[in-house]
C-alpha cells in the first residue's frame, strides 16, 4: 500500500465527507467562478493539511471529531488553495498540480479575484459557525503567510539573507499555516486546552521541514508537477543558496551574488550556480537541518499514548520529508 494510503486510513472516512464539505463550499452563482473551483476541485492536491487536522483531533481525543473539526478543515484548505492561486502569480510560476496554474489559463486579473473569494469564504465559514476560537488560529495564519511572502520578495530584491532570516521567511510562509492545521485540530474538540499550543509547536516544526524540502526540489530535476529551478529565476535564495554563500571563497560569493542579481534568466550561468551550490555542500546541508527538525517533530509525539492516530501521525512526518512531490 502506498504511505499517504497507510496514512489516510484512520481517518478515511472522515477525509471522504470533508472532500465533499470542501467542494460545496466555494460554491458561487457566478458561473465563471463556478468554472474556475471546479478546475481546482478536479486537480486535488496531497490534502496534507485536512488529514492534519483529523489525525490531530482523533489524536488528543480518543478518536472523536465533530463538525468543527470539518468546518476547520474545509477553512484550512481553502486558505491554502487561495494562497497557492496567489503564489503561482507573484511566482510567476504557470504548472500547478501537474496542470496549468489558473494565471496560466485565466491571467492574474482573475487569479488574484479568484484567491481573495476562496480566502473570504474560508474566513465566513468560520464566522457564519461562531466558530471564533477556530477564526484566530486561522486569521493568525493568514496574516503570518503574507508578511512572509513579503520580506521573502523584500530579500530577494536586497539578497541579504541569512540562515535566520530564511527560517523567519518559512516559519511565516509555510509552517504557520500547517501549525494552524494541528492547533485548530485539537482546539476542535479540546478548546482551551494546553493541547492547542503543543500542536501548534508540532505542526510548525513539520512545516519547516516540509519547505525545506519543498525548497530542495527547486534543485533536483523530478517530476514534481510544478516547476523546478524557478527559485534562483526569481530571485529567492533558499537555505542550500544560503549556505554555499557561507561557504564560499569571496570572490566566488561575489560571482554567485552577481549571477543571482544580473544572470538569473541564462539557464547556462543558473546551472552553474546549481552546480557549485552541490559542490559546496548546500544541499546535503539542507537536508542535514530538515531532519533536525523532523525529529524535534517526532518528540513532541512521544509524549501520547500510542494510538493508530499517532502512528499516521509519525508517517507523516516521515513522508514530509520523503515524498516525491
Ligand atoms: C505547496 O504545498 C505549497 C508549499 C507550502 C510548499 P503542498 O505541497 O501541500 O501543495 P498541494 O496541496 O499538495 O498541491
Ligand atoms: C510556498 O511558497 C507557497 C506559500 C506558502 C504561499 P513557494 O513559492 O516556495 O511554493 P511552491 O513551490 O510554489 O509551491
Ligand atoms: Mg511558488
Ligand atoms: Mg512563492
Amino acid at each position: 500500500m502506498k504511505v499517504i494510503s497507510q496514512i489516510k486510513l484512520p481517518v478515511e472516512k472522515e477525509m471522504e465527507l470533508f472532500e465533499k464539505k470542501f467542494f460545496e463550499s466555494m460554491s458561487s452563482k457566478v458561473a465563471l467562478l463556478n468554472r474556475i473551483t471546479h478546475y481546482i476541485v478536479n486537480r486535488k492536491g496531497k490534502q496534507m493539511r485536512p488529514m492534519f487536522v483529523f489525525l490531530v483531533a482523533k489524536m488528543v481525543s480518543e478518536g472523536t471529531v465533530n463538525e468543527r473539526t470539518y468546518r476547520g478543515a474545509s477553512v484550512i484548505e481553502l486558505i491554502h488553495t487561495a494562497t497557492l492561486v496567489h503564489d503561482d502569480v507573484v511566482d510567476d510560476s504557470n504548472r500547478r498540480r501537474g496542470f496549468f496554474s489558473i494565471n496560466a489559463l485565466w491571467k492574474n486579473k482573475i487569479a488574484v479575484l479568484v484567491g481573495d473569494y476562496l480566502l473570504s469564504k474560508g474566513l465566513l465559514l468560520s464566522i457564519d459557525n461562531n466558530d471564533f476560537d477556530l477564526l484566530k488560529i486561522i486569521s493568525v495564519a493568514v496574516k503570518e503567510m503574507s508578511e512572509g511572502e513579503l520580506l521573502q520578495i523584500e530579500k530577494a530584491r536586497k539578497l541579504d539573507i541569512t540562515e535566520d532570516i530564511y527560517y523567519d521567511i518559512i516559519r511565516q510562509k509555510t509552517a504557520t499555516l500547517i501549525a494552524a492545521c494541528c492547533a485548530l485540530g485539537a482546539a476542535s474538540v479540546k478548546p482551551d486546552s494546553e493541547e492547542i499550543e503543543k500542536m501548534r509547536r508540532f505542526g510548525e516544526l513539520i512545516g519547516m521541514a516540509f519547505q525545506i524540502k519543498d525548497d530542495l526540489f527547486d534543485y533536483g530535476g523530478e517530476k514534481i508537477g510544478k516547476p523546478t529551478g524557478i527559485d534562483i529565476k526569481e530571485q529567492k535564495m533558499t537555505l542550500p543558496l544560503i549556505y554555499a554563500l557561507n561557504n564560499s571563497e569571496p570572490k566566488e560569493k561575489k560571482w554567485i551574488i552577481n549571477s543571482v542579481k544580473n544572470h538569473n534568466k541564462d539557464k547556462k550561468r543558473v546551472n552553474e550556480v546549481i552546480s557549485l551550490v552541490k559542490a559546496r555542500g548546500g544541499l546535503d546541508y539542507a537536508v542535514t537541518k530538515m531532519k533536525e527538525f523532523q525529529q524535534e517533530a517526532l518528540s513532541i509525539l512521544g509524549s501520547y499514548p500510542n494510538s493508530p492516530f499517532k502512528d499516521s501521525l509519525i508517517l507523516m512526518v516521515n513522508y514530509v520529508i520523503e515524498r516525491k512531490k
